[in-house]
């Protein structure tokens, strides 16, 4: 088989490594720098942190700090707005998915007119982009630092769309992420797992993928527990930052498939937060996977802890990896679906929606239709009570 590889920015790894941010603005040529966060990260004092040490180095900061969930176009085109009325000249997203995901879109509009939607993917607007960009997760889980893809939050379509723009750079500082609360380490945890899961399990892999997803899988399934029950545990929290950086390089190869389709259609119907969604999915995922993939399914069951005897079937396997992550979702207070209020015939009709808005669903490791989908979100529903 041939496949491409990519690698589409570098990455500052470690502990305190945000405290070279300064000279890697500098180097860039930056001297007038947007930075992109949401209210979380400001509460948390790591925008102020951040803006004082660029200034202290002479750097000019232009700060938007009304990211927000879900990464809404009506916030990316206001941070758009204001990127061109300062004129800056690199833009920095400090924060989780949401944040990231709205400086790579403000990115665009720096360079390009207003307003984001022209260059949706589904739209197929062109456009270019040079401006440098920074991107600094706060949270353990998007892997949006290292990925092409922007979801953005489109609310007259009630879809979840993409524009296109990879960083310059990707600090990942596990410290930014000690203050991140249970819930958010929970959700953003299982975000990771997820990409890992479906990198790992669509037909677009390749080799890299799949060392990278396998890897990730071990890191969540060692220290995401870990992490949500000692946030300040500085080891698991960087193991976490690592898994969630290699789920996010591997599924920009691989992409993800109808995991994360499910997911994306209980956001904008449910509202429901991205890594709850996700988390629901996996054990479904593997199940799926395990009657096409015998041989990797059985790999994803020993990542998660569990030791197999050789004789082992895939679909053994399958049920036993997928009990493994229900268990860790009640550990770490993940709802099932009845408990939020959603009913079997709403969870089930999300299919149509799901199979029709997200193109990526073809990847899924079985041919879906949306009939196969609505009988995997019953599956969603039924085996996680
Ligand atoms: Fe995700």
């Amino acid at each position: 088989m041939i496949s491409t590889y990519n690698q589409i920015c570098p990455v500052l790894f470690g502990p305190g490594s945000v405290s070279r941010l300064s000279e890697k603005v500098k180097e860039l040529g930056g001297s007038s720098a947007l930075c992109v966060f949401d209210r979380g990260v400001e509460a948390s004092g790591i925008s102020e942190k951040i803006v004082s040490q660029l200034n202290n180095e002479g750097i000019r900061v232009v700060p938007f700090g009304n990211a927000m969930s879900d990464a809404p176009a009506e916030s990316i085109n206001e941070a758009g707005r204001l990127a061109q009325a300062e004129k800056v000249d690199i833009v920095i997203g400090i924060g989780g998915g949401s944040s990231l995901d709205t400086a790579k879109a403000v990115t665009i509009l720096v360079e390009n007119p207003l307003p984001i939607e022209q260059y949706l993917v589904s739209a197929g607007g062109k456009y270019t982009s040079t401006i440098p960009l920074i991107l600094i997760p706060t949270t353990s889980g998007t892997g949006s630092e290292c990925t092409l893809m922007a979801v953005i939050h489109v609310h007259e379509t009630q879809m979840k769309d993409s524009v296109l723009r990879a960083a310059n750079l990707a600090i990942v500082d596990p410290e930014l992420t000690l203050t991140a609360p249970k819930a958010v380490t929970a959700a953003a945890g299982f975000d990771a797992l997820s990409h890992a899961v479906e990198a790992l399990t669509s037909t677009r892999r390749n080799p890299k993928s799949d060392i990278l997803a396998l890897s990730a899988i071990e890191l969540v399934a060692g220290n995401l527990e870990k992490a949500y029950l000692d946030g300040d545990d500085l080891e698991a929290r960087t193991n976490m930052s690592l898994a969630s950086n290699i789920a996010g390089i591997a599924f920009n190869d691989a992409l993800v498939h109808f995991g994360h389709a499910v997911a994306h259609e209980f956001g904008v119907i449910f509202h429901m937060p991205h890594g709850l969604a996700c988390a629901l999915t996996i054990p479904e995922v593997i199940r799926s996977a395990s009657g096409v993939f015998p041989e990797k399914t059985k790999k994803i069951a020993r990542a998660l802890g569990l030791s197999l005897p050789d004789s082992a079937t895939g679909r053994e396997a399958g049920e036993a990896a997928a009990e493994k992550v229900r268990e860790l979702m009640r550990k770490l207070d993940i709802k099932p679906l009845s408990a939020q209020g959603i009913s079997r015939e709403d969870a089930v009709g999300c299919a149509e929606g799901a199979f029709r808005k997200n193109p990526f669903v073809e990847f899924s490791p079985e041919h879906l239709d949306p009939a196969g989908l609505a009988e995997l979100i019953g599956m969603i529903y039924d085996n996680y009570r």
